[in-house]
Order: C-alpha cells, then sequence, then structure tokens
C-alpha cells in the first residue's frame, strides 16, 4: 500500500514503545503523544509546497523557501486533542478545526457529536489528527466529512494503526496518506487494537471508561 507510511525512525520505535507499556503514567503519556506527534508530523509533511520568496540576511539580499499552503489540522476528539499541541508548534499558521466522534460499544460504529466546520473549507492541506485506527470507521467518516466540506488534499496522522482499519480507510480513501507510528498486529472481538495501548483517550485525560447515564 504505496500511501501508508509506517515510520521506521528509531525515536519513533522507542517512544512507541513507552508509550504502549501499561506502566506509563498519563503525565508521560501525554509527553509521549505529543514528541511523537511531533516527529510524524516532521515526515507527513515533507511534501508540503514551497515558494521562492527574496529577503534579506543581515549582510546580503537572499532567497529562500517558505511554505505555500494554508494548512488545516483536524483533531478527532477527544484523543486528537493530545496531538494538536505538538502539530501547532511544528505548524504554527495552522487553523484547527474540531471534529467529535465516539465508537458505540456494541456496533463498533463511529457516532458524530460535533462538527463545526464553517461552510467551506478554507485549507489547502488538512490532516487528520487521531492516535487510533482500529477499525477504520472513525477515520473514513472523517475523512468523508472533509471532503465533503471541500477539502482537496487530506493526509491521516496517528500513531497506532490495526491491519483491519489502515486496509478499510486506504479501500474509502486510496488518495488519502496515513502516516502512523506502528502497525499491530490484529483487533480483537471487541475491536481493540492487540497489542494496542488500550484507550488512548483515557489515558490522555487520566479518565476510565464509564457507562453514559
Ligand atoms: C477511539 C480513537 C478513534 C477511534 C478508533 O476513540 O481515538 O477515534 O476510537 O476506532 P475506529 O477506528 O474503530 O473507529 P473513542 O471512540 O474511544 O473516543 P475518545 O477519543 O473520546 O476516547
Amino acid at each position: 500500500m504505496h500511501n501508508v507510511h509506517i515510520s521506521t525512525h528509531p525515536l519513533v520505535r522507542h517512544k512507541v514503545t513507552l508509550l504502549s507499556n501499561q506502566d506509563t503514567d498519563h503525565k508521560t503519556f501525554r509527553e509521549l503523544v505529543r514528541e511523537l506527534t511531533r516527529l510524524l508530523i516532521y515526515e507527513a509533511t515533507a511534501g508540503l509546497p514551497l515558494r521562492e520568496v527574496s529577503y534579506h540576511t543581515p549582510l546580503e539580499r537572499a532567497t529562500g523557501q517558505k511554505i505555500a499552503a494554508r494548512i488545516g489540522l483536524v483533531p478527532i476528539l477527544r484523543a486528537g486533542l493530545g496531538m494538536v499541541d505538538a502539530a501547532v508548534d511544528a505548524l504554527p499558521h495552522a487553523e484547527v478545526w474540531h471534529l467529535g466522534m465516539y465508537r458505540d460499544e456494541a456496533s463498533h460504529r463511529p457516532v458524530s457529536y460535533y462538527n463545526k466546520l464553517p461552510a467551506t473549507c478554507p485549507d489547502d492541506v488538512v490532516l487528520v489528527l487521531d492516535p487510533m485506527l482500529a477499525t477504520g470507521g472513525s477515520a473514513s467518516d472523517a475523512i468523508g466529512e472533509l471532503k465533503r466540506w471541500g477539502a482537496r488534499s487530506i493526509t491521516f496522522v496517528g500513531i497506532i494503526g490495526a491491519p483491519e482499519g489502515i486496509v478499510e480507510v486506504t479501500r474509502q480513501h486510496p488518495d488519502v496518506p496515513l502516516f502512523l507510528a506502528r502497525e499491530d498486529r490484529e483487533l480483537d472481538a471487541n475491536r481493540f487494537i492487540r497489542p494496542g495501548l488500550g484507550d488512548a483517550g483515557d489515558r490522555l485525560f487520566g479518565t476510565t471508561a464509564q457507562e453514559a447515564e
């Protein structure tokens, strides 16, 4: 799958191992998500377009390059929020749009609960942020929504992906590159990623899964 990029960088391999260890506490987990996001954004933005600019150094006139694309970041709530700060550090002029989705526990299908996208997409490049790609339903639906919004160039940046989710997103959206830190073995009967890292949202925000009222 030519559009699937699993990082081979030793720093990514090291940090994602720490991230998925059950002994990693919430504070360290959040820090590792930020550090991994910084590295993955670096890889995922390698193809951004540049334009030539002219400027002056203290000594002489010079030419250089600047990014020639308006960039939008779309974290999928909740867990995608953990990736926003690092992405904005790397792309300080990016706009941040939010999509809220949770996965129904019985059907394992994504349910959309927040979408305040403006009428038209103002960005040339949109990066979708979500640490977890399990069945791929949330990412596929989010990308579909962004395409209907008018996004022309979409890239998914995640941390752990299951083979089933990777296949599903690339089947529905073969034009969308996926950048991940690790591809895991499989989904289990509950559609959890194995070996996985547990629930990224809960580990980021220090919550444990609770029954809705
Ligand atoms: C997780 C994860 C993805 C989704 C992945 O979110 O952050 O959004 O599940 O599963 P899928 O690929 O099978 O759709 P979750 O539903 O746990 O919500 P949360 O981020 O609010 O915890």
